[in-house]
């Protein structure tokens, strides 16, 4: 590497390095201007919905959003990726979700108001971590349906977000209260029927 191409590259790092840097001043600068905000404005800035467009999102794909500093997993799923909630079943803790964290129109099988479309909150149920996307037959164990797996401490999901029994997660991922605006734009945070989740 000639001495000018360092140059350049050190150039970039540095124009790189203030850039983030007058993002978080930009960032900063906001927190006092939010702080001014009433206490109901703030909240609704801080817990807003958010409108997805899951147009793009290939079958078998998942993308991530954030909604209230949370990450969002939004999954279009396959139909062979729906046959195997039923197979894995038996592995599960709660297969029927009793005991977890879901809107009512979400209490079924799919966890989902159509059963292509998963909406889960992407954060594991033991402590926290944020779990893998792997959704390819066999790729974590043998007789993997697909599904999320979190390396923290080996806590296995299925492509409903439903938790393995033998794993320290104790519960399935929760689902965020959602709705669709149109076929291919869902909103996430408000499901038009009991306002703005608490989730
Ligand atoms: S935080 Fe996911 S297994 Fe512990």
């Amino acid at each position: 590497m000639s001495a000018d191409e360092m140059d350049t590259g050190r150039r970039r790092f540095l124009t790189a390095t203030a850039s983030v840097i007058g993002g978080i001043g930009a960032v900063c600068a906001a927190f006092p201007f939010l702080a001014s905000w009433t206490p109901s404005i703030r909240a609704r800035a801080l817990g807003a919905p958010i409108d997805v467009d899951i147009s793009k999102i290939e079958p078998g794909q998942k993308i991530t959003v954030a909604w209230r500093g949370q990450p969002i997993f939004i999954v279009h799923r396959t139909r062979e990726e729906l046959d195997g909630l039923t197979i894995v079943a038996e592995h599960l803790r709660d297969p029927l979700s009793q005991e977890s964290v879901q809107p009512t129109y979400a209490d079924n099988i799919y966890r989902s108001i159509k059963p292509d479309i998963l909406v889960l909150i992407g954060i594991c149920t033991h402590l926290g971590c944020v779990p893998l996307y792997k959704p390819e037959v066999g790729s974590v164990e043998t007789g993997w349906e697909g599904g999320f797996f979190c390396p923290c401490h080996g806590s296995k999901y299925d492509m409903a977000g439903r938790v393995y029994k033998g794993v320290p997660a104790p519960l399935n991922l929760p689902v965020p209260p959602y709705q669709y605006i149109n076929d291919t734009l869902i909103r996430v945070g408000d499901d038009g029927q009991q306002g703005t989740g608490a989730a």
